[in-house]
């Protein structure tokens, strides 16, 4: 049986029409919009093309936004300049520097330069050393919107295999620390790991985060799994105009497992939607206020 297409669009949508929701009650207590910065750093196509539509989601869901682009040449004491004028702007709530940075430019420095009340991409150590030992914290907009998909379609995750594949800070790191948190029973894969088809194959749930085309094949799969493809990478066609595929081979994948994302549309817009509802709680934060509970 042809494994269900978990829709992230549609999940993405509901989270955002309940974070634009919550936005007018925040707007009447703090007297103010929540307010989320966007820096970019060079022209990268790819992220010129996230940082618009960060923008545009943020308007959209009533909240500011407000972008800084910058030019390749940036110094790093111009951009921590910006991010220390950022930290201390009473109407900025979230900060989020768009990455990879210029090689010149150094990254944990820059992040560790933001305010962690402010660092809705959950980035800081502070933020990572918050999620690891289980203190509310604001959670990396990636692995979180894997989550809440993850608790979608299966709904307890509680004594589940996962294996994870990918170990960076930005999602298999923290993914692992959510299912953890979701009693799981982790594994972390990565480049160096033996026997990575027999690894995969044990697990209910397999988040893919290598940024390896097609990487994860249907045969690797345990029958009935669910996977989570947060690969997006771009092949190259006859027309020019390149396709994109995800870390995991979905044409056979989808023959085994249970439940499947697709790319696109599948983890992509839920990291912009994770981003609103994460700058929504930060503002909730700075304006002394109980988040919601219902995001
Ligand atoms: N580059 C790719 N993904 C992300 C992300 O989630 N946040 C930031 N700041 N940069 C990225």
């Amino acid at each position: 049986m042809a494994a269900s297409v978990i829709d992230g669009k549609a999940a993405a949508a509901g989270i955002r029409a309940r974070v634009a929701a919550q936005v007018p009650g925040f707007v009447a207590a703090a007297g103010r919009r929540p307010g989320l910065a966007v820096v970019l750093v060079g022209e990268d196509p790819a992220s010129q093309v996230y940082v618009r539509s960060k923008g545009k989601a943020t308007r959209e869901a009533g909240m500011e936004s407000f972008e800084h682009r910058l030019s390749p040449e940036v110094s790093q004491d111009e951009l921590l300049a910006l991010v220390e004028r950022l930290n201390s702007d009473e109407a900025v709530d979230g900060i989020l520097v768009q990455l990879p940075l210029p090689a010149h430019v150094d990254e944990q420095a820059v992040i560790a330069a933001i305010d962690p009340d402010k660092d809705v991409d959950g980035f800081h150590v502070v933020n990572a050393g918050r999620l690891a030992v289980g203190l509310p914290a604001l959670v990396p907009c990636t692995p979180f919107g894997c989550l809440h998909l993850l608790k979608q379609q299966c709904g307890s995750l509680s004594g589940l295999e996962a294996v994870v594949i990918g170990r960076s800070n930005i999602v298999g790191k923290p993914m692992a620390q959510l299912l953890l948190a979701e009693n799981c029973t982790v594994t972390i894969a990565h480049s160096r790991t033996r026997d990575l088809p027999e690894v995969v194959r044990r697990a209910d749930i397999v988040v893919a985060a290598v940024g390896r085309p097609e990487m994860v094949k249907g045969d690797w799969l345990k029958p009935g799994a669910t996977v989570i493809d947060v690969g997006i990478n771009r092949l190259p066609t006859d027309d020019g105009k390149g396709r994109l595929v995800g870390d995991v081979d979905f044409a056979s994948a989808s023959a085994v497992a249970g439940a499947i994302t697709p790319v696109p549309g599948g983890v992509g817009p839920m990291t912009i939607a994770m981003l609103l509802r994460n700058t929504l709680v930060a503002a909730h934060g700075r304006a002394g206020l109980e988040a919601p509970e219902d995001l």
